[in-house]
């Protein structure tokens, strides 16, 4: 079964949920993020579920934290729900496998992405005005080319229901400053470019991700939120890679398919049947049985 909501009662009190995570606060240093199983696509959540989906998601990020620890430090405290307080643990059937106990940091206000291929909003702007970001890049690339060099190419942290903005690389220094957007510039590219590595001897492009930084009391820059997952990266499979056009996401294109076929991309309380339900849990595990070499067991 499919868990689209967690429900810790009064146990914790829960601080915000996003598309895909119920987060709550244990106390005022720490937070405990909890994956649950929902979808989005085309910026709409399903009404039900993906199976698996959430503790999916929840593994790929403690795995890449762990590969990329060398490189900058981490919010994760443990994925072991025997270190939760005692009164959450009779909820332990929601948390198993899908929560991660992190340390609470002040967090930069930018989307810390970089791109090494070029598609979506920076393809669309590229044929338009042949920049990206406001950054020239080489002329005549087509759409889903690797760039010469990844490129960090951030956008602004949209309140809620406002959409996030692209910008220069010189308007994130004006958000952030410059000593902090330097540094989350080398570490992104660092970060970005260790995992895309990786990931290719595994068979997947990594074609762009978001990363967020948070800051703590030293003022040392800490890797935090989701890292390299499906949801918050573009992964193509390198075996049916072909510049000259768009890629099918690794991910959510049998679900996409299904709604614009239907008629129903945009289009809010839709529900997947069981069928699309079940191929797209399916692609969670094979990415994550891929891109990790383990087995997947729920
Ligand atoms: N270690 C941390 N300390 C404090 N805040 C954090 C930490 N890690 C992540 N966050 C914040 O927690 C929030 C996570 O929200 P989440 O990603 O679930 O939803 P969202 O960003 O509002 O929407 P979306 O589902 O579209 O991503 C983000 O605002 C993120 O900046
Ligand atoms: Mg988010």
């Amino acid at each position: 079964m499919a868990l689209t909501n967690t429900n810790l009662e009064n146990s914790l009190p829960l601080i915000a949920k996003g598309k895909v995570r119920d987060i709550y606060e244990v106390d005022d240093s720490t937070l405990l993020f909890v994956a649950t199983d929902r979808i989005s696509a085309y910026d709409v959540i399903m009404k039900n579920g993906i199976k698996d989906k959430g503790k999916i998601l929840n593994q790929i990020s403690k795995f890449w934290f762990s590969l990329l620890s060398d490189i900058c430090p981490n919010h994760l405290i443990t994925t072991d729900i025997s270190s939760l307080p005692e009164s959450v643990l009779k909820y332990k059937d929601q948390l198993e496998g899908r929560s991660m106990l992190v340390r609470k940091y002040k967090i930069l206000p930018l989307e810390v992405i970089v791109r090494g291929y070029i598609t979506g909003s920076a393809w669309k702007e590229y044929k338009t005005k042949g920049t990206v970001h406001g950054i020239a890049v080489r002329p005549n690339m087509k759409e889903s080319e690797a760039f010469d060099a990844p490129i960090f190419t951030p956008s602004t942290k949209a309140e809620l229901g406002d959409h996030d903005e692209n910008i220069h690389p010189s308007e994130a220094a004006k958000i952030i400053g410059e000593k902090y957007a330097a540094e989350v510039e080398e570490l992104a590219l660092k970060l970005y470019n260790k995992a895309r590595e990786y990931a290719i001897t595994k068979g997947i492009i990594i074609a762009d991700t978001k990363f967020e930084f948070g800051v703590d009391t030293e003022g040392t820059i800490v890797l935090v939120d989701e890292v390299l997952t499906p949801d918050s990266s573009r992964f193509w499979r390198a075996d049916t890679y072909e510049t000259g056009r768009g890629q099918d996401s690794y991910d959510k294109q049998f679900l996409r398919n299904w709604l614009t076929t239907n008629d129903l991309a945009y289009k809010d309380g839709v529900e997947m049947p069981d069928e699309v339900a079940q191929k797209t849990s399916e692609k969670y595990v094979e990415a994550y049985v891929q891109l990790t070499g383990q087995n997947w067991s729920s």
